[in-house]
């Protein structure tokens, strides 16, 4: 099908892989059994339900146990925070450190938590939106159960430093959650390795479908279920399971496993192209990606305020009829935009914060398109840029 727009915004969601696709078909006809049901129906679901379950934990070198199906990072982020808040609450653990440059699936079940009497440090970032080690330390306390930092920033693609950081936090006894469903499959990522005690993925940025993601439970440690029903799951999340998506995550991870090495490079060469293309055509641009420790689909840039005026809502506009869809972190609240917490968090003023650009590149990107992604930038921006003297 003909596509409307150059496509770099692959961080938000990816297509259905045409495997992946194909993979599932039989689990919505043929295969429709219900995986709790003991007769041969169930039992052939149960089947495919428990295989794809492998095939996702081998990928991060976990058991099978250890994966609680969820309907996506969202959800996986929500169980990760509330779920072991509440079973740290019996151990008189009251106190969550996370940072300002989480996703909102983090920031929000934290505000939550705060709300019923848990206290949470919201960490200051560098200026590429990672944590430092020592500022981490900095806010352990006796009481302190829980931490849950990012691996890649899903804005600015920069990674954190999840092996320092889980250590420092077995080393005071505190769990260690890392939301990594920007990274996971993209970059090998073996749990087993790490001291990590949960962890969320999510298979729609992988070329999986939507509405199906996991969490990883270390084996042992204590997540409330919050969602009650049957006893699905080990009863640990009630409600039917959708076999069909299992099986199409497991197989987006199979292709992932496929591509990996070869993708990575090609992704990173496509995106030193393309900021060579927005370096050379436009001036006065951060880069807000730390271009060696991130991964490599993602590039951030905004445009300094101090040296050019860029209107964030006329840019994202001027790009989209120009013909590139790309994202800028920023939320529209009542008709206006709110700058993204992340450029925030990152130490740029909210004129700076809104000018953002995040591109997004994947599978089907091609050195042509991010030819012309460049110009399109290049052309939109002397359109609407002001030098800043001028406003
Ligand atoms: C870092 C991160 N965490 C969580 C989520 C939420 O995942 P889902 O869309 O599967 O609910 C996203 C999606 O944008 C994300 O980028």
């Amino acid at each position: 099908m003909k596509q409307p727009n150059i496509y770099l915004d692959y961080s938000a969601t990816t297509p259905v892989d045409t495997a992946v696709f194909d993979a599932m078909q039989p689990y919505f006809s043929d295969i429709y059994g219900n995986a709790s049901s003991v007769h041969a129906y169930g039992r052939r679901a149960k089947a495919a339900l428990e295989r794809s379950r492998e095939i996702i934990a081998a990928e991060l070198g976990v058991y099978p146990g250890e994966l609680l199906y969820t309907s996506g990072g969202t959800e996986s982020n929500n169980t990760a925070l509330i779920g072991t808040a509440l079973a740290l609450r019996r151990s008189d653990k009251s106190h969550i450190i996370t940072s300002k440059a989480e996703h909102q699936a983090v920031l929000e079940p934290c505000e939550l938590l705060e709300s019923i009497g848990f206290t949470v440090t919201y960490l200051d970032v560098n200026r590429y939106g990672a944590v430092e080690a020592d500022v981490l330390v900095d806010a352990f306390r006796p009481e302190t159960g829980l931490v849950s930092l990012m691996h890649a920033n899903n804005e600015l693609g920069t990674l954190n430093d999840i092996l320092t950081f889980g250590n420092l936090c077995h080393e005071h006894g505190i769990l260690f959650h890392t939301d990594i469903v920007q990274s996971f499959a993209k970059l090998p990522i073996n749990l087993s390795e790490l001291p990590v005690d949960l962890a969320s993925i999510s298979a729609h940025k992988i070329y999986g479908p939507k509405g199906i993601g996991a969490l990883y439970i270390r084996k042992g440690i204590e997540v409330d279920r919050f969602q009650h029903g049957g006893g699905q799951e080990r009863g640990r999340r009630g409600g039917t399971e959708n076999v069909a998506l299992s099986v199409g995550f497991a197989k987006a991870v199979e292709r992932m496993q496929e591509e990996r090495n070869k993708e990575t490079e090609r992704l990173r060469m496509l995106r030193e192209q393309l900021l060579h293309n927005l370096q050379e055509k436009l001036n006065g641009i951060h880069i807000n990606t730390d271009l060696t420790e991130s991964v490599s689909h993602i590039l951030n840039i905004s445009f300094d305020a101090a040296k050019i005026s860029v209107d964030g809502e006329a840019l994202l506009m001027g790009l989209d009829t120009a013909g590139l869809s790309v994202s800028n972190g920023s939320a529209c609240t009542s008709g206006s935009l709110e700058p993204s917490h992340v450029q925030l968090a990152i130490g740029h003023d909210a004129p700076t914060a809104k000018s953002a650009i995040r591109f997004s590149l994947g599978r089907y990107t091609a050195e042509e398109e991010i030819r012309k992604a460049g110009d399109i930038v290049a052309e939109v921006v002397s359109k609407i840029g002001r030098p800043a003297e001028t406003v």
